[in-house]
C-alpha cells in the first residue's frame, strides 16, 4: 500500500515512522506546508518521498491527514473524488453538516472510506454498537490542567459546559474527540460536554459516560502527551496507528 501523509507534525511524524516499519507499506509520500518540517520527517523515514500535495493524492492509495481543519476543508473532497481513502485526524472539521454530507456522498459514490480514528479517548467501540439501539444521554468530561486551556484558578472550575457543538466551536484545538464522539453517537447536538479546568490535574484527561437501552457505560483514560507537541496526546498518535493496521489485517476487532 502506498501511503500518503498531509501533515508532518507530531501525529503526522510518529505515524510516518510506525509505518516505515510496516511490512505492507511500500511508500510513504508526505507533504507539509511547512517545507522544514518536510525535510527532517523524510531524514527519518526510509520509504518517504516529500511531494506537492496533487502528487500525493494521486500516488497514493491512502490519504492520512494529521494537519489542520482548515487542510480537510482544502483537501478531502479532492482525495475522496480521486477514489483515495481518507483518515481523518482533525475530526472537529466535521462538524460542518453541509460539508460531512458532502465528502461521505463523494466516499459512497466513488467506493471509499473515511476513518476516523478514536483519538485521544476511549469507549468511541461502546458508544457505536449502544447507537445502534435508543441512546439516551452521552456526556463528555474533558479534564485539563489550568495551563493547558491557557488559564489559571485555584480551585476545580467548570469552564465550559453546553453541547459538542457549541464545544467545538469554542476550543476547536482541543476537542475533535468531542466531535468523533458526537458522530459516533448522537450528534452534535444531543452529545453534553463539561470542560473542567483542574489545579490538582496533571494530565489531561477524557471521560465519556452514556446510557440508554444497553445499560450504562463509563469509560476514562488519562493522557500522556506528545513528546513532541504537548497539546495532543499520544494516545491520538497510538489510535492513528492503530487505524492504519486495522486497515492492512484481514481481522477487524471492534464495533
Ligand atoms: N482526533 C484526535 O483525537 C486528535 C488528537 C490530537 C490532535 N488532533 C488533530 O490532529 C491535527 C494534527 O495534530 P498534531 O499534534 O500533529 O499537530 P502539529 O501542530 O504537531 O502538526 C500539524 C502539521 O500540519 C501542518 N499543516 C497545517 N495546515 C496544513 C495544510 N493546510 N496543509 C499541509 N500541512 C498543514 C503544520 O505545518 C504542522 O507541521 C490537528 O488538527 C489536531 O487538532 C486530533
Amino acid at each position: 500500500m502506498k501511503l500518503g501523509i498531509i501533515g508532518c507534525g507530531a501525529i503526522g511524524s510518529d505515524v510516518a515512522k510506525a509505518a516505515d516499519k510496516m511490512e505492507d507499506i511500500e511508500k510513504i509520500y508526505l507533504f507539509d506546508i511547512r517545507k522544514e518540517a518536510e525535510s527532517e520527517l523524510h531524514k527519518m523515514v526510509k520509504k518517504s518521498e516529500i511531494v506537492e500535495v496533487d502528487i500525493l493524492i494521486e500516488k497514493s492509495d491512502v490519504v492520512f491527514e494529521a494537519a489542520s481543519q482548515d487542510a480537510i476543508k482544502q483537501y478531502a473532497e479532492k482525495i475522496l473524488s480521486a477514489g483515495k481513502d481518507l483518515i481523518i485526524m482533525s475530526i472537529g472539521s466535521l462538524i460542518d453538516d453541509n460539508f460531512r454530507k458532502k465528502i461521505e456522498d463523494i466516499a459512497r459514490k466513488q467506493n471509499c472510506k473515511i476513518y476516523l480514528p478514536s483519538g485521544a479517548v476511549c469507549g468511541i467501540d461502546g458508544i457505536l454498537s449502544a447507537s445502534v439501539e435508543t441512546l439516551d444521554e452521552v456526556t463528555l468530561v474533558t479534564t485539563k490542567p489550568p495551563e493547558a486551556l491557557g488559564k489559571s484558578y485555584d480551585r476545580r472550575t467548570v469552564i465550559f459546559r453546553g453541547n459538542a457543538r457549541e464545544a467545538v466551536k469554542l476550543f476547536p484545538k482541543n476537542i475533535n474527540v468531542a466531535a468523533n464522539l458526537s458522530i459516533a453517537g448522537i450528534g452534535f447536538d444531543r452529545t453534553k460536554v463539561e470542560i473542567v479546568a483542574d489545579p490538582v490535574a496533571t494530565r489531561n484527561s477524557h471521560k465519556i459516560l452514556a446510557h440508554g437501552k444497553f445499560g450504562r457505560l463509563r469509560a476514562e483514560v488519562e493522557n500522556m502527551p506528545n513528546p513532541n507537541n504537548p497539546k495532543s496526546s499520544y494516545l491520538a498518535s497510538l489510535s492513528a496507528i492503530a487505524t492504519l493496521k486495522r486497515i492492512l489485517n484481514p481481522i477487524q476487532i471492534g464495533a
